[in-house]
């Protein structure tokens, strides 16, 4: 259990972090100065909910910033450039990308108003104008919303995604520099909308169960703030889809559904599939899947959660998006576990997150075996480690 002086301890630290990443001018931290010098819709979703642990209201500037790049049709960017433009071509738009990524903004709105920051109302109107985009322009006839390009699901380089012809199947085979080349290739496949956004892709468009978890519960966040009846339906109406088109009894997680491309790799056991106990009312399905992330034959790795389960061919502990560890979705695992009352295994959790980013160094993501620093460290996100409470 951390006390207060621990506590505060770590407010310092992550406070040092994200000043160090603050970007003055445009309202926003970078995830890392280097390695991502753009805004990114999830990260800095997650920026505003440390800020507003800080008790700072930058919490407010920055989530007004995510929203300050939505397109004229209501789509929220997953990237917002910085000074430079980025290496690759994400679409037409001169100053964002054109696809989208997890709508955090709806979990953020409420932190920051559970923390008793003011978000002005055109604020939240512009959140709800992005939640009503995904609803009407990225819901299929089958009431679940899909993705058309592998960076809106956050995931990049997911297992899941094997069968549309990425590079590498197997941590012995895969090759990042190529994986990546491929990602960036899809863009390519893409049709957009008079204002820039992605619609379509002749490749890839999926119905992934994170991302259809992550819409749920980030309607059901705004609906609180904005005691909305309509976005509280809404939020019911994809985690009923998801329960019923979604859960996938054999592994006992919510899997991906193919809707251009893909094969089998969709149901890969992925911590991701888990997500779906944010959101859904089945106990049996909620505790079936959060059971599975201490199991060492699952999710259950000693720095983990892992990302991929350990006795699949594809995993690799080190590697990104292929078994690592994530701060953001300990995060989210952690507010999983709270959700059913799992107390005892989030406080775990929130515990072990903490010591490990900061010993990490505030990484990216690391080992999911031995916890060592991976991707860009420091990065911002990891500061949610201030988040997760050990009650
Ligand atoms: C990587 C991650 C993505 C994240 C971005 C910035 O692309 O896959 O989820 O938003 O980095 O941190």
């Amino acid at each position: 259990m951390t006390g207060p002086t621990e506590t505060a301890a770590l407010a310092t630290r992550v406070r040092a972090l994200l000043e160090a990443h603050w970007d003055p001018a445009r309202g926003y931290c970078v995830p890392n100065p280097s390695t991502y010098p753009h805004l990114w819709l999830w990260d800095s979703c997650f920026h505003a909910v440390i800020w507003a642990h800080l008790g700072d209201d930058r919490a407010v500037t920055e989530l007004t910033a995510v929203l300050d790049g939505q397109l004229a049709g209501g789509l929220v960017p997953h990237m917002r450039y910085g000074p430079e433009p980025p290496d690759a071509w994400l679409g037409p738009l001169p100053t964002s990308s054109s696809l989208t990524q997890p709508p955090m903004f709806g979990h953020a709105a409420r932190v920051l108003a559970a923390h008793g920051l003011t978000v002005g109302p055109d604020v939240l109107e512009r959140a709800r104008r992005g939640l009503d985009w995904l609803w009407e322009h990225r819901r299929a006839p089958d009431g679940l919303l899909y993705i058309v390009h592998p960076w809106e699901a956050g995931n990049d380089h997911s297992p899941r995604w094997d069968d549309w012809g990425a590079p590498g199947r197997t941590a012995a085979d895969y090759d990042r520099a190529a994986r990546s080349a491929w990602n960036a290739a899809r863009v390519h496949d893409l049709a957009f909308a008079a204002d820039g956004a992605a619609t379509w892709s002749s490749s890839f468009v999926v119905e992934p169960a994170a991302f259809n978890a992550y819409v749920a519960f980030n309607l059901a966040e705004l609906a609180d703030v904005l005691d909305d009846d309509e976005l509280a339906g809404r939020a019911r109406e994809l985690a009923e889809a998801s329960d019923r088109l979604l859960w996938d009894g054999e592994s006992a997680l919510w899997a991906d559904l193919p809707v251009v491309g893909g094969g089998p790799s969709a149901r890969i056991p992925i911590s991701d599939g888990v997500m779906g106990a944010l959101v859904t009312g089945n106990a049996g399905k909620a505790h079936a899947a959060l059971d599975q992330l201490t199991r060492p034959d699952r999710f259950g790795a000693p720095a983990g959660p892992a990302n991929v389960a350990r006795r699949h061919p594809s995993y690799d502990p080190g590697m990104y998006w292929r078994g690592a560890a994530w701060p953001h979705l300990n995060y989210l695992l952690h507010l999983a576990l709270r959700r059913w009352g799992r107390d005892d295994e989030a406080s775990a959790l929130a515990a072990r997150t903490r010591e490990i980013s900061a010993a990490s160094g505030w990484a990216e993501y690391w080992h999911a075996e031995t916890g060592a620093p991976l991707g860009a460290v420091p990065q911002s996100w990891t500061g949610l480690a201030l988040a997760m409470d050990e009650r």
